[in-house]
């Protein structure tokens, strides 16, 4: 059930992030996860994925899931082409949906958005550029050369 217009439901917190363009660049930008790391975070995340995202994204993210394979353009790898996309973006989208994926925001908390974070950074593992993956990484080199 959603809250009578203009009032907040106890416990929910507004995302002041609009769904636009620019706001989805400022959330890769700015936007942090405000919960604590922990392994039972994680966990929770991962128990997340499986209900809510599997199907779509597969067991390890390769965008393989029953659904996902199906869909014209299927989910790009979290260990691929997503592999820097930072913490911001990922919450961001799972908030608003992107392309065939959903909004979530009705589906889940901020709490369990934020958990499913921790866990789609399990999924891509480490990261090879440090934040915004929209910008082209440079070589790794390209700093020592004289
Ligand atoms: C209906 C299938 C479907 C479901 C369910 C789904 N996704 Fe997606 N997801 C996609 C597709 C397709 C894309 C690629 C969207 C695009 O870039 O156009 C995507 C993209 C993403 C991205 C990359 C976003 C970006 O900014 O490029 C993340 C992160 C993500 N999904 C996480 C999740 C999580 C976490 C869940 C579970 C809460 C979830 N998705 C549920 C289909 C799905």
């Amino acid at each position: 059930m959603l809250p009578v217009s203009g009032t907040i439901a106890r416990g929910f917190i507004p995302y002041v992030y609009p769904n636009t363009v620019e706001a989805y660049e400022q959330a890769g930008l700015y936007l942090k996860n405000p919960i604590a790391f922990s392994e039972a975070v994680e966990k929770d995340g991962e128990v997340l994925y499986g209900k809510f995202c599997v199907h779509c994204h597969g067991t390890t993210g390769a965008g393989d899931g029953k659904v996902g394979a199906k869909l014209p353009g299927p989910p790009p790898a979290y260990n691929g082409a997503l592999k820097n996309l930072p913490e911001g973006k990922i919450f961001h989208t799972i908030t608003y949906g992107k392309g065939s994926m959903g909004p979530h925001q009705s589906l889940l908390t901020q709490e369990e958005r934020w958990k499913l974070v921790y866990y789609v950074q399990k999924l891509q593992g480490p990261k090879t550029v440090a934040s915004d993956s929209t910008k082209a990484a440079a070589p790794a080199d390209s700093t020592k050369k004289h």
